[in-house]
């Protein structure tokens, strides 16, 4: 299977346990990143709950990277409207990759492991560019 696939069907085996991974991941990402926690104090569950879904999206699909794509327009977006540093993309990347293995208990195979690593360094480096 491809890097795509993989993480594709670790977030389809995700889909079939039907749990709501948001919480957990927000935490997650707070406790690596308490800036981030200040930065998001007023957002409301449902605008985390769009960010996850697109960030999961993103995720899936590396035709929404490269220049004069979504991904590059949302990081222009994060760094100049709302107050993000470039830093808080690993911990956040890293904060939903964490509670998605830990959701997939056993159905987490090593393959997830480095499908997963491999796409967050992807979009890391695609960040990278931004200036
Ligand atoms: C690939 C990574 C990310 C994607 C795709 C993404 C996507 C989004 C989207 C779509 C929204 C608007 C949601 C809506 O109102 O409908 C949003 C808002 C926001 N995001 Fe992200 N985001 C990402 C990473 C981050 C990171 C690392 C931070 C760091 C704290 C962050 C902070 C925020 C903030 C502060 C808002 C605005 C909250 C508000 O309006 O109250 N995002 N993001």
């Amino acid at each position: 299977m491809s890097t795509i696939e993989d993480i594709t069907d670790s977030l389809n085996i995700l889909a079939d346990l039907d749990l709501d991974l948001t919480q957990a991941i927000y935490a997650e990402f707070y406790v690596r990143c308490p800036e981030a926690e200040a930065l998001m104090g007023y957002s409301d569950l449902h605008m985390r709950g769009r960010m996850l879904e697109q960030t999961f999206g993103l995720l899936m699909d590396p035709l929404l990277q490269g220049e004069e794509q979504y991904f590059r327009w949302e990081i222009g977006n994060h760094l100049s409207a709302y107050g993000v540093s470039k830093h808080m993309y690993a911990d956040f990347l890293e904060a939903m990759r964490d509670c998605v293995k830990e959701a997939l208990q056993g159905q987490w195979q090593p393959r997830h492991t480095s499908a997963w690593q491999l796409r967050i360094q992807s979009l890391l480096d695609e960040l990278a560019l931004v200036s």
